[in-house]
């Protein structure tokens, strides 16, 4: 795991965006996970902003996390929507290889086992965008899901209805069930960059970096990742022991290295 502290969401965003533009420009069929939420969107505008300055996602895939149930098709807040509003639409990605687990569908168990084929045969996810929830869920896999688990149905915790109400006019229309991709369909990724931001973020960060891996902190699962990025602002790092030993080992990495 590596952890990288920046001072701006903007440096954060660049940063995130530049191992994109590596894995786009080696890769143009790169399949990339796509996180929704407030965390992702630096990420998404910097990559809109080199779009429009010629780096083409023409040929490239992308898979949402996650999806609210219960939500109508076309929904503001269905993350189907916002992953368009807020990336796909500011490029050049084909619209057909854009896909989120079906949160509409009658037979949810069924659409969760087409997805996690879908995933395959597209070669699998070669870099997942991750952000954390304040319990420290990753994807809608919320405190207590197995370390293994695959894209499934979850209820919400009522912490993150309350997270996300911010997105609705008030709590009593956040779902209560969402179908996210699982803590093992994140693992498979060959490359996860997390990125989190404010201290309300803190105590997650530093739960997950430094403690136990434990699926009562489900983002911990990522310490076993062999490559993981975690980018994090100053006052998301503000709990976290080793900051000083995690700035050091960034200011003197090889510059080949990369992230
Ligand atoms: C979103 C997702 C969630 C969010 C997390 C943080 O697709 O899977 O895990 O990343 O809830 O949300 P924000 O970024 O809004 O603080």
């Amino acid at each position: 795991m590596e952890v990288i502290i920046l001072p701006t969401s903007k440096e954060i965003g660049a940063l995130a965006a530049d191992s994109i533009e590596a894995l786009v420009r080696n890769k143009p069929n790169a399949v990339i996970g796509l996180a929704t939420g407030s965390s992702p969107l630096p990420i998404y505008d910097e990559l809109a902003r080199r779009h429009d300055e010629g780096l083409s996602f023409e040929g490239v895939s992308g898979f949402a996390l996650d999806e609210y149930v219960g939500l109508p098709v076309g929904h503001y807040e269905s993350y189907r929507e916002v992953i368009r509003r807020e990336f796909t639409n500011r490029v050049d990605v084909t619209a057909e290889n854009v896909h989120g687990p079906d949160g509409a569908s009658d037979d949810i168990a069924g659409a969760c086992l087409a997805y996690e084929a879908a995933i395959v045969a597209a070669g699998g996810i070669d870099l997942q965008i991750l952000g954390v929830g304040t319990n420290g869920h990753i994807g809608f896999n919320e405190p207590g899901s197995s370390l293994a688990s695959r894209t499934r149905i979850k209820t919400l915790a009522e912490q993150t209805r309350q997270d996300n109400a911010r997105f609705f006019d008030n709590i009593d229309q956040v779902p209560h069930h969402v179908v996210t991709q699982g803590l093992g369909t994140i693992m498979d990724a060959r490359h996860v960059v997390l990125v989190a931001f404010g201290a309300g973020k803190a105590e997650a960060v530093r739960d997950f970096v430094e403690g136990p891996v434990t699926a009562s902190c489900p983002a911990s699962v990522l310490q076993f990742h062999p490559r993981a990025t975690i980018i994090i602002d100053e006052a998301a790092a503000s709990k976290l022991a080793g900051a000083d030993t995690y700035r050091h080992a960034f200011n003197n990495k090889p510059h080949w290295q990369g992230v």
